[in-house]
């Protein structure tokens, strides 16, 4: 490959042939001869005259070209001690057969299909069966409520959910049977049948009219084939937290996913067919999407799916040995997993019990990466680091270190320089781009590459408001940030109300509308503050309806059980103080960054158009009961 800045340069000058030529690296039924076209949306839409399938790219071709009995994919779980290997045969055998099971069940070619499932193999199977007949699927974290479930199938109406008995957390077992029937019961939308993977831990009552048992339903199918569908046929929907509380259905389609995602598996991670990659996140993130499913599976690699965490399962060396056991090229994971095994064994010590060589370099994303966490991992597995900076909006890294293309210098507190394909600018309020090295909005000159999402479901107003409209010409990230003299990208904030708590992308909004939902609370503020091990955590604070005669402990107690039943256990949502007053401005906005530094104890000037300075005092101390304004 061409070194990094002519490959990069080429990408901007001329995107259509640049990517068409990535396009030849994939199976098409028709190849397409247009590349972007911007005529339709503002981030463009790729390779419109091709038509392609990307279970197909996923599993059949690889079959085809003789690598059948390779494994495809290793599911390692030691919450339930097992460990298990489906050869590329043995997938696509299954995935034929549920997306026959799909068919039988009137799944037609664009209709949605929700999978609400943990980290098992029937979750891979259930969306490659999907995308074998064009079916789009949407999957559900399994750490959000049913609240959450009932919101997406409203939005998304789907065709039937796909779901397990039980997900498996370190010493729980979470029941989806329960969830499932509260998200069902809420939803406006019906929702008719239910396919149950039945888990031993814990057995699903079905119920006749509209529960179906996979194993039943499996031995009952005919394989089917894949389905020639149109490059710009969407692939997945993916929800993500925006600053209100209704998500966003990020879209996105069949050629571009595919393109993209087997070109990163060669530039940026440097990992050929039959490798072994490890994503360690969950099928619920993009991440998953991206990188435990159709990525590796594109580049005909070994994709490893990892039901654990990092420490706890059985303790902090757990990723070391799946590693050895498995022979784990690539790893990539979220930063706070390394805090957390730095934070249980800091000198590394478990590491001396196995043979990590097989590991050629780790990957890093999802939130900030500190420098220390960063330098830790690489002096204790002696590996390169690469920290990478992407969003659920783009699928793959905006910013990078390519490894595949040109290996740089790595600078710890940067996920390095921009992507082929990405034009990344800063720019100040008035949209005039800022001097280097000074903060600002983090964007990218449109037409945006392959592989990024299209529209948010049925939302393509809010698509274009959201997104386009503040920077016009540009993709507004929601990242604030600088760009150094030699084009390193620096991510330092968010530039809305989404946080970002152990890699997880929550917005303050909802747990906001959540708090506000409570008869005794008559006004409130979330804010995201500096978490050691999370990155961040949420904290409340409220104000209580007049004549509320609760205790503080009682009303807290309430409302973080409330943000657990109607967000999830993820949000992590555990730190309420009850206060007078907000700080506010005169025209009544609530002063939102002078609140999160006082609780981040960091240096702060009293705002000019605050109402009534007195109100922060209170605060202040409300806010060192709970550990927080040192
Ligand atoms: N289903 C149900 N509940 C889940 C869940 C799931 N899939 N995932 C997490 N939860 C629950 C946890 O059990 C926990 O519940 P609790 O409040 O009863 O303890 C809560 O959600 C918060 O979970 P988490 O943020 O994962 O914290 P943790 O303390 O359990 O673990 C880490 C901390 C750092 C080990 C963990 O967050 C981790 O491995 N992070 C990696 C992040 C990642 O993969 N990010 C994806 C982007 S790359
Ligand atoms: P998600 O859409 O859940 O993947 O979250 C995307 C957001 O996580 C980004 O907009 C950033 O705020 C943050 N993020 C992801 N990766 C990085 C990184 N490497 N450095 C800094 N922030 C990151």
């Amino acid at each position: 490959m061409a070194d990094y800045l002519t490959e990069h340069q080429r990408s901007l000058a001329e995107p259509s042939a640049y990517w068409l030529e990535q396009a030849s690296d994939i199976h098409w039924y028709t190849p397409p001869t247009q590349g972007v076209n911007t005529s339709h949306t503002p981030s463009g839409t790729w390779f419109a005259d091709g038509q392609t399938n990307a279970c197909y790219n996923a599993l059949d071709r690889h079959i085809q070209a003789g690598r059948g009995e390779q494994a495809a994919l290793i599911h390692d779980s030691p919450v339930t001690n097992t460990h298990s290997v489906l050869t590329y045969t043995q997938l696509q055998d299954q995935v034929a057969h549920f997306a026959g099971v799909l068919i039988n069940q009137g799944v037609d070619r664009g209709d949605r299909v929700m999978i609400y499932m943990p980290m098992i193999p029937e979750a891979l199977i259930a969306m490659l069966a999907c995308a074998r007949i064009g079916a789009i699927h949407t999957v559900v974290f399994g750490g959000f409520a049913s609240k959450e479930l009932a919101v997406r199938i409203n939005d998304c109406s789907p065709k039937l959910i796909v779901a397990a008995s039980c997900g498996i957390e370190p010493g729980r077992i979470v029941e989806y049977q329960p969830l499932v029937e509260q998200a069902i019961a809420q939803a406006e939308q019906s929702l008719n049948t239910c396919i149950v993977f039945q888990r031993e831990q814990c057995h699903w009552t079905l119920k006749a009219d509209r529960d179906l048992d996979w194993q039943a339903v499996m031995a009952q199918s005919q394989p089917v084939d894949c389905v020639p569908l149109k490059s710009t046929d969407p692939l997945y929907i993916l929800y993500t937290s925006g600053t209100t509380g209704s998500p966003k259905g990020v879209v996105k389609d069949t050629g571009g996913s595919i393109v993209s995602l087997k070109w990163t598996m060669s530039a940026i991670y440097n990992v050929q067919a039959g490798d072994v990659y490890w994503a360690a996140s969950d099928i619920g993130w993009v991440v998953g999407h991206s990188y435990i499913v159709y990525g590796p599976l594109f580049q005909g690699c070994t994709t490893l799916m990892y039901e654990g965490k990092p420490v706890g399962t059985p303790d902090a060396g757990a990723f070391w040995r799946v590693i050895q056991q498995n022979k784990v090229k690539v790893l990539f994971t979220a930063p706070t997993a390394f805090r957390a095994i730095k934070r249980m064994d800091p000198d590394g010590a478990l590491l001396a019990d196995y043979d990590v060589s097989s590991l050629q370099a780790l990957y890093l994303a999802g939130e900030r990466c500190d420098p220390d966490t960063l330098q830790w991992a690489q002096e204790k597995l002696n590996v390169p680091v690469i920290d990478h900076w992407w969003q659920t909006e783009t699928g793959y890294s905006i910013c990078a270190n390519c490894q595949g293309i040109e290996a740089l210098p790595i600078v710890p507190g940067s996920p390095s320089v921009a992507v082929p394909g990405y034009d990344v600018q800063v720019l100040d309020n008035n949209a005039k781009p800022v001097a280097t090295g000074d903060i600002g909005s983090i964007v990218v000159k449109l037409p945006l590459p392959p592989g990024t999402f299209v529209d948010l479901w049925q939302a393509n107003d809010r698509f274009t408001s959201a997104y386009f409209s503040r920077f016009p010409g540009f993709y507004e990230t929601g990242d604030a940030g600088f760009i150094d003299d030699n084009g390193y990208v620096f991510v330092m904030s968010r530039t809305d109300d989404v946080i970002n708590v152990a890699g997880h992308r929550l917005s303050t909004g909802a747990m906001e509308e959540v708090l506000s939902n409570h008869p005794d609370v008559a006004e409130c503020a979330v804010m995201g503050v500096n978490d050691e091990l999370k990155g961040q955590l949420p904290v409340g604070l409220v104000i209580l309806n007049a004549g509320c005669d609760k205790s503080h402990q009682q009303i807290s107690a309430e409302l973080v059980q409330k943000v657990r039943e109607d967000i999830g256990p993820v949000a992590a949502f555990k730190s309420v103080a009850v206060v007078e007053k907000l700080p506010k401005t005169r025209s009544g906005k609530i002063l939102r960054g002078t609140l999160r530094s006082i609780a981040n104890s960091t240096d702060w000037n009293m705002p000019a158009t605050i109402e009534d300075p007195s109100v922060l005092n209170d605060i202040t101390d409300s806010l060192k009961s709970l550990g927080l304004a040192k």
